[in-house]
């Protein structure tokens, strides 16, 4: 039977998570500059417990990573899951709770962090009872995608799909496996885990961490944003499902490479490093995909400043998976750890990566699901493509020379055996590049206030009946 019904996709909840990804990205960011600021002037401390870095730092990644970036992969996941299966959300109660859900457990990190509430593990340091909500907020997202992905009315399941939903499913084992704790208090729990074995759990989820949540999450978002931002097909559908599966079988084994010369057995260490250096192929296999794509539409850079956010954030891409693999090798890591070498990595990745698709994604989303043609300003899109790239290079450049610096200070040794330099000459030496750090972040940053004037002047002018309108798409024959 050929009948047409009309529907509306769920959009409502896409714009809740885009209009959030900008407000905590501000939050984050803002943040990031403070606490770069308290190393080249330590007198920011303010001798005060809730400003002190210790304190503040965690609350900078959490904001940045799960506040900004898990805003931002849930507006686009969500979106693009409807768009690629031509349906609507499943379950959308379910969805509204995972919007307030997220938002809690971002309130609740705020609160807690600077009172100095914290678990002592990197990336997970909430304590208990929000790690519970987290639980429950991250299953309920699975049971919304997973829904939605299952009354699909394609046949297919896009490629894009799989990264996101490979990046929910890993999460929610990371998180559930990683926080196994024994609580003694409200606000005080153990790990289950104990010496090196705690350590190597630990890694395994920070590594991964890394591989599905700030990795496979938002190449789902450049499978589906850069052939749409391009007007493209994807260039080759073969390599993305190689590119999938490669990923996520080889990710799973990298987490030694954060536990070089400790205590945990040699063996594992090289595992680590060798699946590390694996790793560089189907990462640059993904990256090849995403940029070939734009094969026949290379034109298209010289006036579309979203496509540029895009392009350029799969280079930073190409470039942090070149260095991460240098540096799992234990002879490299020897110099790099310890020092802003891995800072300026950490960063190569999280600002020209992860926060530039996501800015990329959200210009091209943002305007569809508020009923408008395109964003307000592409001029100001242009300004803040040259503020993020800037500003990235600065930061990935001070930290670089500085990370170099500090490594062959701290090994180089006198003829009789005694350290040349001492840790507070190093850390005097540094004191430039961490200058120019917040001079590159304070650009970045400048840039995200100009899209949230974008943003606002894009979404001030939609109106009720315009959004319906945007949401509204025909399903043929599909009943
Ligand atoms: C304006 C932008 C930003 C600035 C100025 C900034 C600044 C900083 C600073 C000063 C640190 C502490 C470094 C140290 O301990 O020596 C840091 C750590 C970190 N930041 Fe940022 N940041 C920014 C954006 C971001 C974004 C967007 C992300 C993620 C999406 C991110 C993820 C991280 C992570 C994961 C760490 C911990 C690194 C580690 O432990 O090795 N940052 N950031
Ligand atoms: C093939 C891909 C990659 C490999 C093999 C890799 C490898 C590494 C290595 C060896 C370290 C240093 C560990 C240490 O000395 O403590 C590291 C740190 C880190 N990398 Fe990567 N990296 C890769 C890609 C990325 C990407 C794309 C991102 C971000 C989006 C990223 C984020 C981080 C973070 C946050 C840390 C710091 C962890 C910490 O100590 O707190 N990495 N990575």
């Amino acid at each position: 039977m050929n009948t047409t019904t009309r529907c509306a996709y769920n959009y409502r909840v896409v714009r809740q998570f885009a209009i959030m990804t900008v407000v905590w990205g501000i939050v984050g960011m803002g943040l990031g500059v403070f606490i770069a600021a308290q190393l080249a002037w330590p007198e920011l401390n303010f001798n005060l417990p809730w400003t002190s870095f210790g304190r503040l730092r965690p609350l900078h990644t959490n904001a940045v990573i799960f506040a900004f970036g898990g805003c931002a992969l849930f507006a686009t996941s969500y979106y693009a899951v409807q768009r690629t299966s031509q349906t609507t959300l499943f379950a959308p109660k379910l969805a509204a709770f995972t919007f307030w859900g997220w938002q809690a457990v971002i309130v609740l990190a705020v609160i807690t962090l600077p009172m100095g509430y914290t678990s002592s593990k990197e990336y997970a340091e909430l304590e208990w009872p929000i790690d519970i909500l987290l639980g429950i907020v991250w299953i309920t997202y699975a049971v919304v995608f997973f829904g939605t992905v299952a009354k699909r009315k394609t046949k297919h399941i896009y490629v894009g799909n799989w990264f996101f939903g490979a990046f929910i499913l890993v999460t929610a084992m990371l998180h559930i496996v990683n926080s196994a704790a024994m609580p003694v208090s409200l606000f005080k729990s153990y790990s289950a885990y104990a010496g090196a074995t705690d350590a190597m759990i630990q890694w395994w989820y920070g590594h991964n961490a890394v591989g599905f949540f700030l990795t496979t999450g938002f190449l789902g978002m450049m499978y589906y944003f850069v052939p749409k931002q391009a007007e493209r097909p994807i260039y080759s559908y073969r390599l993305s499902i190689v590119h999938f599966w490669a990923l996520i079988t080889l990710y799973i084994w990298a987490g030694p490479h954060h536990l070089h010369y400790t205590a945990l057995p040699d063996w594992a260490q090289s595992l680590g490093m060798v699946m590390s250096v694996i790793l560089l192929a189907p990462s640059w296999g993904g990256m090849i995909n995403g940029m070939m794509s734009l094969s026949g539409a290379w034109h298209k850079l010289r006036t579309d400043p979203i496509l540029r956010f895009l392009v350029v954030s799969l280079a930073f891409y190409g470039m942090s998976t070149f260095e991460g693999p240098m540096m799992a090798i234990k002879t490299v890591n020897a110099l790099s750890h310890y020092t802003d070498w891995t800072i300026g990595h950490v960063h190569a990745g999280a600002l020209g990566w992860v926060a530039m698709i996501s800015i990329g994604s959200l210009y091209h989303l943002i305007p569809k699901v508020f009923g408008r043609e395109q964003m307000h300003s592409i001029a100001l899109i242009n300004t803040h493509f040259w503020l993020a790239t800037i500003g990235t290079v600065l930061y990935i450049a001070s930290m670089w020379v500085n990370g170099i610096t500090q490594g062959l200070m701290w090994r180089a040794v006198n003829e009789d055996g005694t350290l040349t330099y001492s840790f507070v000459e190093s850390l005097e030496a540094s004191h430039v590049g961490f200058v120019v750090r917040v001079i590159g972040g304070a650009i970045f940053f400048a840039g995200m206030l100009l899209m949230a004037w974008n943003v606002w002047l894009t979404v001030r002018s939609a109106k009720s009946t315009e959004m319906e309108a945007a949401a509204q798409f025909s399903v043929e024959g599909a009943h």
